[in-house]
């Protein structure tokens, strides 16, 4: 019988033990990047590829300065929630 792999995500890494402030746009989507791994935080930049991980699209509802979590652990994505401070 044959090996057979299960198909798993590779753990997501912490980008920051802190969120993002970030200016968005109402009505505009913006893609969280949910793996840790991209290099234009708090955004997607395809460096998911590979780990079975997507990245979040969220469409603001109106201008505003959010916090996006960059621990990659809220249980609130894409906001921050807080729980980095207990990583
Ligand atoms: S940065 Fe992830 S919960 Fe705050």
């Amino acid at each position: 019988m044959a090996d057979q792999e299960p198909v798993t995500k590779t753990a997501a890494l912490i980008a920051q033990k802190a969120p993002y402030g970030v200016d968005v746009e109402a009505g505009k989507t913006y893609y969280w990047c949910a793996c840790g791994r991209s290099a234009k935080q708090p955004f997607c930049d395809g460096s998911h590829k590979g780990t079975g991980i997507t990245p979040l699209a969220h469409q603001a509802e109106k201008s505003a300065k959010v916090w996006m979590c960059g621990c990659k652990a809220t249980k609130t994505p894409p906001f921050c929630d807080g729980t980095h401070k207990s990583l």
